[in-house]
């Protein structure tokens, strides 16, 4: 059975390996998929006769009935929502493993024996289950009503908001050693509910205040922390195959988080500590003085004359579901011999690789997709950049040593000969701040939806001679 554990470990090591890069990141999801059929098939093949063969079967067919009717019936625009909710209920299964054991380890049964007594391995992981699964749940379900648009205000701040945080940790520590040493089972019950009532409380407060620009953050520590609650489940049940996999998920998101902080320009530091990034709404989001707005028409004779031009898309790209019209227009500008290409900000849109993920849907070309580091000293050669649906990702206010996206790398568009912005209206991005690109001589504004501005310009340049 070692073997099979070993091939569903080198699959899944495979398939994130895949998952790095756009051209193999199906592959890479297919190659998963076989991991996990394997790691199913090697644990219930462990489990033998003394399994409950309905309960299995039950669990097996509800759980992949329910992901394969949330997966269908989710949009694309609310997909970092389900991803939080899966991180959460990553978390909550694991800690529901570890209460479990407690349940049915043969030597607890013994009512005079403690925790402690069933190994040290068993002492530490157990607790840590409980408290990281519980964390993730919550904060994951913060997250999550945030990223779907609800407003979450901690009733703290400064000071005493860090000390609210400090003492719950501190609680749930000591009712984690509690829990391990009591030898009477009454009190080991109550400790590990209000461990799991504590952990719970911490995880709303950790993430509740914050917000804005440093979500993706968030989502992808905690997606990193489900891992780390797997793997600590691993031990608990004595399963090497959970601790690799719960390992896998837990550094793959610690690394995913690493890249979001340079993206958005955090320190990791300052995200384990929590909130941070308090919601921010611009006051001065209309203050605009010199915009110029433009239409269809008038950009498609700019692209007549153009021999570059830079897509670059953002949040609203995937509101207006404009991902299939874009690709047509680029197909215009190529054949009528304009160089074309995507530039691709890591943070852009609502989730990691967001935007690849649309334009993949509509077959962009990956030699077209070009990442912010590669594609940036590239837009003051450029004669016209078609901003769709982005905002903050080119805002020259990062670029500020102060403000809610102070020095978070943007792409730069406003060095280009001539910068389109596709949008509704001045409203802010996510940051909620305003963008002074919009009032930059070479910028031209264009107030429509992203669909019908890129249908208006398709049409305009099949016009022209
Ligand atoms: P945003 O700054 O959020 O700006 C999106 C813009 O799209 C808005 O200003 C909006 O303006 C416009 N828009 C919305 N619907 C539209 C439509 N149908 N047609 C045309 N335009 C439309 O987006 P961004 O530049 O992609 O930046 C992403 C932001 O989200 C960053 O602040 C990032 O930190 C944050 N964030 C990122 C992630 C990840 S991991 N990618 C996760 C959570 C948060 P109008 O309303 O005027 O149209």
């Amino acid at each position: 059975m070692v073997y099979l554990y070993l091939l569903a470990t080198l699959l899944f090591v495979v398939g994130i390996k895949r998952l790095t890069s756009v051209k193999t990141c199906r592959q890479g999801n297919r190659i998963s998929e076989l991991g996990m059929l394997v790691a199913i098939v090697a644990v219930l093949a462990i489990s033998g006769d003394g399994a409950n063969w309905w309960i299995i079967v039950a669990g097996l067919l509800v759980g992949a009935g329910a992901g394969a009717y949330i997966a269908r019936i989710t949009k694309t625009t609310q997909m970092p929502e389900m991803v939080a909710a899966l991180n959460g209920f990553g978390g909550v299964a694991s800690a529901l493993v570890a209460m479990a054991f407690l349940l049915i380890d043969p030597l607890l049964k013994d009512p005079d024996r403690s925790l402690i007594d069933t190994g040290l391995v068993n002492a530490i992981s157990t607790p840590a289950t409980i408290l990281i699964g519980m964390v993730t749940l919550t904060g994951s379900f913060v997250a999550y009503f945030k990223l779907a648009g609800k407003k979450m205000a901690h009733p703290l701040s400064g000071a005493q908001r860090h000390m609210l945080h400090a003492a719950l940790a501190l609680g749930a520590i000591a009712l984690g050693t509690w829990q391990v040493l009591t030898g009477s089972h009454t009190a080991m019950t109550v400790a590990t509910i209000l461990l799991a009532l504590v952990a719970a409380a911490l995880g709303v407060f950790l993430v509740m205040p914050i917000g804005g620009a440093d979500m993706p953050v968030v989502v992808s520590l905690l997606n990193s922390y489900s891992g780390i609650a797997g793997a600590a489940a691993g031990f608990v049940i004595n399963n090497p195959l959970l601790v690799v996999v719960g390992a896998l998920v837990g550094t793959s998101g610690l690394i995913l988080t690493q890249i979001m902080c340079k993206a958005m320009n955090r320190s990791l530091g300052n995200v384990l500590l929590g909130g941070m990034g308090e919601e921010t709404v611009a006051k001065d989001a209309k203050d605009y003085k010199s915009i110029k707005s433009t239409t269809p028409e008038e950009v498609a004779m700019l692209l007549d004359g153009a021999s570059s031009c830079i897509f670059v898309p953002g949040y609203g790209l995937a509101v207006a579901q404009a991902q299939h019209v874009v690709r047509e227009l680029a197909d215009l500008l190529q054949k009528r011999g304009c160089q074309v290409r995507y530039a691709i900000h890591p943070v852009a849109g609502r989730m990691p690789g967001h935007m690849n993920v649309l334009l993949a849907e509509s077959d962009v070309p990956y030699d077209q997709l070009w990442e912010m580091d590669r594609i940036n000293s590239d837009f003051k050669n450029t004669d016209v950049v078609i901003v769709v649906g982005a905002n903050d990702v080119v805002n020259p206010a990062a670029r500020e040593q102060t403000g809610p996206i102070a020095g978070m790398p943007i792409l730069d568009v406003d060095q280009a000969r001539t910068v389109v912005v596709i949008k509704r209206s001045l409203a802010p991005g996510y940051a909620g701040i305003k963008n002074p690109l919009f009032d930059l001589d070479n910028c031209l504004m264009v107030f429509l939806d992203a669909k019908e501005a890129l249908e208006g310009m398709v049409k305009e340049v099949k016009d022209l001679k």
